[in-house]
């Protein structure tokens, strides 16, 4: 995704990837194909359906793919300079941690319950600086004060399960940006906490952004946190991209069926109580059984022949608001005239 706008250089530009498991059903192509790019300093959200390959890009980029049943088949992945996708493992152990700080869903399988978190935010840090225990120490507790935990030099001692989900969540941010990471990549950080503390997270995490200019990959399914949180977003299908934009462009004017879908099933605050949330009829199909052409043709209300014959290449007026439809401007304008048939 290059936005026109935008002249410098991507941080991270992602290539026609592929990533595919082998299972005992064959192979199966989880990322079928996905490109991206993320420009300094901005947020990229990736949203989707469960399932639809957001982790899996994201495991990609890092390449903490499980092996050896997951493996990059395609594509190239350019961060600062150079290709993630063919970069030798002790390089991405370099990277991860350093250039790439990662947040994910559940701070208790990310964090290891028997050392304490101080510990495990110093050894991030000790892994990558030339760094005395005692300024290792300094540096966390000033980080664990930074992202919002009271008493810091008391919790540093502590270990995970004597912390909160929330506090939890922040531990894990502060140790995602001891080392000053150009990115980070959260995978649904706030999904398994309730909405107050959501809230405090996203804020937290956002204005840590903003002191530090980190570019910040937000994966959730969650269209609220996109709207709140991101410039700019990727909407997923089934392993594939179906629009890509601003998250302005995207919100106002959806092009993608299935994106449409999407953003008219949020409940509003204004809508007639007791009326029925409009649904995306039918289900993802599964990897193993991806029809021809369009892989949402059997939910989409637009889809002929050409969508079951041929698969839609990203396309729209400018180079960085873009859908894989093969129909956007058809509906397009009937949306803009008002009729939908
Ligand atoms: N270890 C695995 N072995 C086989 N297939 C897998 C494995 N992990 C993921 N997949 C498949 O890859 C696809 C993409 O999974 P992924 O975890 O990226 O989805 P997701 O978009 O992150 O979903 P969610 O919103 O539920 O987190 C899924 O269809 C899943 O079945
Ligand atoms: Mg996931």
């Amino acid at each position: 995704m290059v936005d026109q706008s935008e002249k410098t250089a991507p941080l991270l530009h992602v290539k026609d990837l592929v990533t595919a498991f082998d299972t005992e059903g064959g192979q199966i192509k989880a990322v079928d194909g996905v490109s991206f790019s993320l420009q300094p300093g901005r947020t990229l959200g990736i949203v989707g359906e469960s399932g639809c390959g957001k982790t899996v890009t994201a495991l990609s980029i890092i390449n903490l793919l499980p092996k050896p049943t997951a493996d990059i088949l395609e594509g190239e992945i350019w961060f600062e300079g150079e290709d993630l996708a063919s970069a030798p493992i002790e390089r991405l152990h370099d990277i991860r941690g350093e250039r790439i700080g990662m947040i994910f869903q559940e701070p208790m399988t990310a964090l290891n319950p028997v050392h304490r978190v101080g510990r495990q935010i110093m050894e991030t840090l000790k892994l990558h600086r030339d760094i005395s225990d005692a300024d290792a120490l300094r540096a966390t507790i000033s980080m664990l004060e930074k992202v919002g935990i009271p008493s810091p030099e008391v919790r540093v001692s502590e270990y995970p399960h004597q912390l909160s989900g929330g506090m939890r969540q922040r531990v894990m941010i502060a140790m995602a940006l001891i080392c000053d990471p150009s990115l980070v990549i959260a995978d649904e950080p706030t999904t398994a906490l309730d909405v107050t503390i959501q809230a405090q997270i996203l804020e937290l995490l956002q204005d840590m952004q903003n002191k530090l200019n980190t570019s910040v990959i937000m994966i959730t399914h969650d269209l609220g946190v996109i709207a709140e949180t991101c410039d700019d977003v990727l909407v997923m299908y089934a392993g594939r991209v179906a629009e890509q934009g601003s998250v302005d462009d995207v919100f106002n004017n959806p092009m993608h069926p299935y994106t449409q879908g999407l953003l008219s099933s949020i409940p509003r605050l204004n809508s007639p109580r007791k009326t029925k949330l409009p649904t995306i009829e039918g289900m993802v199909p599964s990897l193993t059984d991806m029809p021809t052409g369009c892989r949402f043709n059997n939910r989409c209300p637009y889809a002929d022949e050409l969508c079951v014959s041929s698969y839609p290449q990203l396309d729209g007026e400018d180079g960085f608001h873009q859908a894989a439809c093969h129909h956007w401007r058809k509906i397009d304008a009937q949306l803009h005239s008002g009729t939908t048939s």
